[in-house]
């Protein structure tokens, strides 16, 4: 399975969530990230420690992406209408994660809607960076989202300082030493069962 995560601004967790969807997969099967963003965030993030899959530098991926069985793809930020449609045709699943901030909110779903009409439907909103109660971004970013008829994982990821830690020490978040640690590590265990009951339907 082949998964792009692409995102109409930075800072929203592409990279985070690259990293932890390749994760996830890779406790089932041979799983490879391949960093397409310039500033190599993820090959960063593998080499300031260890994670359990390979990360490759999309130069190389024509070679070595073929001998993986699950293939994530780290994009960089504003693809252009065009480019979308491109990233879409070019995996099983585009996951575009975003924070709940009602101006990125509306950025997105204006770009999003042109995939409607290409009639594409093999990409998910991923909503991510939660912020706890007593705060409702999260859930009106959901309503909004719904009323936009966007495809949505069910699934949010809060937001946790673990994850920062995480792409500090160089490893997935299950490996940080941090009382949400594992909060962090269930919501994109979640999020990854998503996207393979996505591609299965
Ligand atoms: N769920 C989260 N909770 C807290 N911080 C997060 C979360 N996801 C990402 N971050 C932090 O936000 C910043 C941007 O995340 P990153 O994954 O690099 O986004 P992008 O790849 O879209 O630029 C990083 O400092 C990262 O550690
Ligand atoms: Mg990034």
């Amino acid at each position: 399975m082949i998964i792009t995560i692409a995102s109409f601004k930075g800072g929203v967790g592409k990279t985070t969530t690259a990293v932890h969807l390749a994760s996830h997969f890779a406790q089932k099967s041979s799983t490879v990230l391949i960093d397409g963003d310039p500033n190599r965030s993820a090959t960063g993030w593998a080499k300031r420690g260890k994670l359990p899959f390979t990360v490759i530098d999309e130069r190389v991926a024509a070679k070595q992406a073929r001998n993986f069985e699950h293939i994530i793809i780290d994009t960089q930020a504003r693809p252009e209408e065009e480019d979308l449609k491109s990233l879409v045709e070019g995996c099983d699943l585009l996951v575009i994660p975003s924070t709940p901030d009602a101006l990125s909110l509306d950025a997105m779903i204006q770009t999003v809607q042109a995939l409607k009409t290409l009639g594409a439907d093999t990409y998910k909103i991923l909503l991510t960076v939660i912020p706890p109660k007593p705060s409702t971004d999260g859930q009106q970013a959901r309503e909004m989202l719904a009323q936009a008829g966007l495809p949505l994982f069910k699934t949010s990821i809060r937001r946790l300082a673990a994850f920062q830690k995480a792409a500090l020490q160089g490893v997935p978040v299950y490996e940080v030493a941090d009382a949400r640690a594992k909060e962090g590590w269930k919501d994109y265990q979640a999020a990854g069962k998503e996207v393979s009951n996505a591609s299965t339907k």
